[in-house]
């Protein structure tokens, strides 16, 4: 599939620009195991890449024009560096725009290019193909312009052109996981300061298995922005009362409680699935470490109760998903995974029970919604990099 991709991206780009790629770069989707909006809450999350790609075949030219072909659309798009870059009605091209437009704000080298991108990473399923979008530009011109960024820096870049184009107030894990994974490896990452450790991510007898509700979601228009906002209220309520607290991460649940009333419900349920979120992390980290995944699974389906009661950011197609799994004595946890509305859900399954799994929910989601589920089973793989033979 891998290779597919690749020598696709690259035979497009040789038709239509008439000559080789200079380089060839892979940026990954990701999953997350736990963790869930609370990254832009300065909790810790628990990501990992995986391996479905966008592949960006890429060459710099004479000029400052920039040439982009994005392939599986059958779209263009073609700007010149010296115009003021704004945000335009083509979406997908936005996320390249705010990337130019941070490298360019930066004051940094960067000249004309031609590219073409093509990927296997579904759109709008919570595999964060957007990240992969804004850290594979970004990752890049970084190495064709020798433009001396970090890592960092090119996941950061990502998530402000998330902001700013595409209008989407997004925390950084979805950038970080596509920019910094390890094949094999799960990332803890504190948002709050960018620490991060990385973990085996050894599950014995389990698997990650994901399944796709095909309801595509939007996070522009999904109610994401409205939860930051409603957070943000919330924190600084908390704040006004108990001055020692600084982020979430120093909230107790006592403390939420204590001011429920003046929270109102809708705030008091966002703000204390924050809290509890923020602790069923670190319980789950410590699982894994102890290869406990029993407890690893029982805190996934816990945070799924709260994404869908207190969050209140799952849909009817996710919950049914989640809750048909877990009637399955093969799957330890489920929940659902990403910003939500949409998308799929993540389930932990004991290995060699997964096509079981897939058979009997695809035939009950079907007979339920009539949409066919698309199940992934994915690898956890590098992060961006340059693709050589
Ligand atoms: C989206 C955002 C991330 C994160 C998740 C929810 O994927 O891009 O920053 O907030 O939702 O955990």
């Amino acid at each position: 599939m891998k290779k597919k991709l690749i020598q696709r991206t690259i035979s497009h780009f040789e038709t239509c620009f008439g000559k080789q790629p200079q380089a060839i770069f892979l940026s990954p989707g990701r999953i997350n195991i736990i963790g869930e909006h609370i990254d832009y809450n300065d909790g810790f999350v628990l990501p990992a890449a995986i391996n479905k790609y966008i592949c960006f075949a890429f060459a710099k030219n004479q000029g400052t024009q920039c040439r982009i072909q994005a392939l599986d659309l059958k779209q263009s798009h073609q700007l010149d560096l010296n115009d003021t870059l704004e945000p335009i009605e083509k979406m997908w091209a936005n996320y390249i725009l705010g990337v130019l437009h941070q490298l360019k704000e930066k004051g940094l080298p960067l000249n004309g290019f031609d590219m073409v991108f093509s990927s296997t990473i579904p759109i709008g399923a919570g595999l964060s193909s957007s990240a992969a979008l804004e850290c594979g530009v970004g990752y890049a011109l970084n190495e064709i312009y020798t433009l001396g960024l970090s890592k960092e820096s090119i996941a950061l870049i990502g998530q402000k052109a998330e902001h700013t184009f595409a209008g989407v107030n997004c925390g950084i894990m979805d950038q970080f996981a596509s920019v910094f994974g390890k094949k094999n490896q799960v990332i803890e990452l504190d948002c709050n300061t960018l620490e991060h450790q990385y973990h085996k991510a050894d599950f014995s007898n389990h698997s990650l298995l994901l399944l796709d509700s095909r309801v595509k979601h939007a996070h522009l228009t999904s109610g994401y922005n409205t939860r930051r906002e409603e957070v943000e209220k919330g924190l600084a309520i908390i704040r006004s009362h108990y001055p020692q607290v600084s982020t979430f991460r120093d909230c107790t649940s006592q403390m939420v409680f204590s001011l429920k009333e003046t929270l109102g419900e809708t705030i008091f349920n966002r703000c204390h699935f924050v809290v509890k979120e923020i602790q069923r992390v670190k319980k789950a980290v410590q699982a894994v470490a102890v290869s406990d995944f029993n407890a690893l699974g029982k805190w996934m389906s816990e945070t799924h109760q709260g994404l869908a009661e207190e969050y209140e950011v799952s849909c009817p197609e996710i919950d049914f998903l989640v809750h048909q799994a877990l009637k399955h004595p093969s799957v330890l946890g489920a929940r659902m995974m990403g910003g939500g509305f949409g998308g799929c859900s993540i389930n932990l399954v004991t290995k060699g029970h997964e096509d079981q799994v897939i058979d009997t929910i695809s035939k009950e989601y079907l007979q339920h919604f009539g949409i066919a589920l698309q199940p992934y089973k994915v690898k956890i793989a590098k992060g961006t990099s340059r693709y050589k033979k």
